[in-house]
């Protein structure tokens, strides 16, 4: 169904925009319930070892001071089942306060409550812990780590062919080892928690990318029954994956809550964001990428080991996209991770991929150049036509376009391959080509749309918006099925008491909840025509059939003066409002067609030798992600993962110190991270061509797809700036110094 409106795909400014900028959209730490008292860590200052002592008298003698917790006397928290099928995941399995033990600086070793935050803070610096140091040194880094645990095998492997035969046999051949660095989420809103107990009950406040697999951890962590705990988050300030799955500190500040019988306020400092909820990984990638003289991919070898912790295990997934990129016979990828002295890793934006994506990509390009063939020549003579491993078709892929596009945006014909070769006064320009890709997932999601006296539509779901635009994609879709302007739409979001909606990761959302809110809307529009004709209805008598929306009005087909609005309808059935739900599962079509999306990134690098300034100058991205919903909302997913990967490959590093384990640069001041000044020109294209598989409008996602890949864009650029193949990120000007 489409309505006049013509509402999908238009730039309108975010729904929510103006209570976030004027301050009246409320995130978690603005809660402050009566009687509300304020807790604040303790965290390791040693990465490995025992707490033989934790001397608290000081503490508890200030004033204000309520307690102080540790392992020694925490209430009762339970472990998380960490089922993914359930969406009972946390993001570290061991719980705080376990035991003694100490495995990675930054790790909750007590906390303190107070009656104000300063009196909490004051006071958790006066707690005074003793450690003994383990026997084993402090494994941080890769090689310490391989040598102190090993390595840990748990999927995602994939083998096709005999790519070992293929290489031996193969005539050109790249062996090339690749690392990208630990990288920090992040977000401008910090991780808080407030936690209210009602009697039996308790709500919380908090900053999270999964209203309800919060609510799952916290029934089972703190032993109550689900329909007890109720999360909610209106309004998110970003997540970037850090807020996918929950960490200790807001199952703390339930048990606290619970505990002293008041409301409990707790927040992770700037600096522990580097330690205590997630971070990207270290990778070490090995890629062996093999051709015959036509440039025909022969063999593509990808092992990938990435760290992890001791308290859990999380997988940096990189050879996942290389196992669907490019048609190749003979294909080995494994994944290893290896557990070091480091909080755990999480997701970040793309996953897998967005490393994944930096060693494959940098590899292609330089396969391509010792065959003496155009990077994109070499790629588009190894597309698949099928999706690789199932031999599925595509739902939609114009990966080919994408690079069409994108090179004469960019002016790709002039560019002279050889390196060092193209200047622009003192500075040499550098140009790079990178392909970009990744899944295109619809889960299941339920929605209801409400119309109400005032001539509103309300429409909620028990999803969140993150800051991607979700409330504005679900107020456009509601208003092109129903036809009412969508300042007359009412988006709810942020509540466990909805009717449950996804988790905001692996850009899902989207895809998933348009199913749901268009089945809503369309429900709820029958509902109300069928109340209109009924016996004492305003169209009583009439076929409901007969009936259509227009800009909010009921029309009858066969006589269009005969006319009513939705709040004299109501009115005159004496309803105060009339509601219907929707509901949508995963993609019926998900084993019939292969889902991903794709893109191309062309990056422009000015390298100075003579000031050793390195800039990125210009970025085209083309980008296959379906029908996109809103222009404008979709276009800062992409500049700002582009900023993201634009971060990634020349300044973003979590420096672990191999002697202590501790973060060394857990500030913004020492995190390096593009400003206004690095932000090149983006020149952002969409194909926008609906997904026919993918449900109504078409939309696949996008939060993720434009990191992919970028990283090698510019990396390769960087290459052909400067003759030098830098595969350690980030590329820091010190590593193009001789
Ligand atoms: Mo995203 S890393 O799936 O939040």
């Amino acid at each position: 169904m489409s309505s006049a409106l013509n509402i999908i795909g238009q730039g309108i400014n975010r729904v929510e925009g103006r209570a976030k900028v004027t301050g009246r959209a409320n995130y978690a730490a603005d809660n402050h319930p009566p009687g509300l008292v304020y807790a604040f860590g303790v965290h390791s200052t040693v990465a490995s070892g025992r707490i033989a002592t934790i001397a608290t008298e000081e503490a508890r003698a200030l004033p204000g001071v309520l307690g102080v917790w540790h392992h020694g006397n925490i209430p009762p928290i339970f472990r998380s089942p960490n089922d993914h099928g359930s969406g009972t995941k946390v993001g570290e399995a061991r719980p705080p306060f376990e035991d003694d033990r100490v495995y990675y600086a930054g790790q909750y070793v007590a906390v303190v409550a107070a009656t104000t935050f300063e009196q909490a803070r004051a006071a958790a610096q006066l707690v005074s812990v003793r450690y003994e140091d383990e026997p084993d040194p402090v494994a941080a880094t890769m090689e310490s780590a391989l040598a102190a645990h090993g390595e840990i095998s748990r999927g995602g492997d994939a083998r096709r062919g005999d790519p070992e035969a293929a290489w031996d046999a193969a005539a050109v051949k790249i062996d090339a080892t690749y690392t990208t660095a630990p990288e920090v989420h992040h977000p401008l809103e910090l991780h808080a928690t407030v936690a209210v107990w009602q009697g039996d009950d308790v709500v919380l406040h908090d900053s999270t990318q999964s209203l309800n697999g919060e609510r799952n951890a916290i029934a089972k962590m703190l032993g109550v029954p689900l329909e007890r705990v109720t999360v909610k988050a209106p309004y998110i300030g970003g997540g970037f994956g850090g807020k996918l799955f929950m960490w200790n500190h807001t199952v703390i500040a339930c048990a606290l809550a619970r505990e002293l019988g008041r409301p409990v306020k707790l927040y992770v400092e700037r600096r522990h964001q580097s330690t205590s909820v997630g971070h990207r990984p270290f990778t070490r990638q090995r890629l062996r990428v093999a051709a015959d003289e036509a440039g025909k991919l022969l063999s593509v070898r990808h092992e990938t080991h990435s760290l992890t912790s001791l308290v859990d295990e999380f997988q940096e997934g990189c050879g996942g996209v290389t196992r669907a990129l490019y048609e190749v016979a003979n294909l080995g990828v494994t994944h290893r991770m290896v557990p070091a002295n480091i909080g755990t890793p999480t997701s970040m934006r793309a996953p897998g991929a967005a490393p994944g994506l930096f060693a494959l990509e940098c590899a292609v390009d330089e396969l391509a150049q010792a065959l003496r063939l155009d990077p994109i020549e070499f790629r588009l003579r190894n597309l698949p036509e099928l999706e690789p491993e199932r031999k599925l078709p595509w739902s939609s892929n114009h990966l080919p376009e994408c690079f069409a596009v994108g090179s004469a945006r960019f002016g790709w014909a002039r560019r002279d391959p050889a390196p060092g070769s193209m200047r622009d006064g003192s500075e040499i320009l550098g140009w790079g080509v990178a392909g970009a890709s990744w899944g295109a997932h619809r889960g299941p999601c339920a929605a209801r749309a409400e119309f109400r006296l005032d001539g509103t539509l309300r429409v909620s779901c028990g999803t969140q918006d993150i800051g991607t635009g979700t409330y504005t994609v679900i107020a456009q879709v509601a208003a092109e099925v129903t036809s009412l302007p969508v300042e007359r739409i009412t988006v709810v979001l942020g509540d466990t008491r909805l009717p449950p909606g996804p988790n905001s990761g692996g850009s899902q959302v989207t895809a998933t909840v348009i199913p749901a809110v268009a089945e809503a809307a369309r429900n709820v529009t029958q509902a109300l025509f069928r109340v209109a004709t009924r016996r004492n209805g305003p169209l009583a008598g009439k076929d409901p059939k007969q009936l259509s929306l227009l800009g909010g009005v009921i029309v009858y087909a066969e006589d269009p003066t005969l006319r009513r609005t939705i709040p004299e309808t109501l009115a005159a059935c004496r309803l105060g409002s009339i509601d219907a739900e929707g509901r949508s599962g995963p993609n019926p079509e998900a084993q019939k067609y292969a889902f991903r999306c794709f893109g191309a990134h062309f990056a422009e690098v000015r390298w100075d030798p003579g000031l050793a300034r390195l800039r990125v100058s210009r970025i085209v991205s083309v980008l296959d992600a379906g029908r996109i919903i809103n222009a404008k909302t979709a276009l800062s997913q992409i500049h700002g993962a582009l900023l993201m990967g634009l971060g990634m490959t020349l300044m973003e590093e979590s420096v672990y110190d191999p002697r202590t384990g501790r973060v060394v640069n857990d500030n913004f001041a020492d995190y390096h991270i593009p400003t206004h000044a690095d932000t090149p020109e983006m020149d952002v294209v969409f194909l926008d061509h609906p997904d026919p598989h993918m449900g109504e409008f078409g939309a696949r996602g996008i939060g993720e797809l434009g990191i992919t890949g970028i990283t090698a864009a510019i990396a390769n650029a960087v290459h052909h700036a400067t003759g030098k193949r830098v595969r350690d990120l980030p590329i820091v000007t010190e590593k193009l110094l001789d």
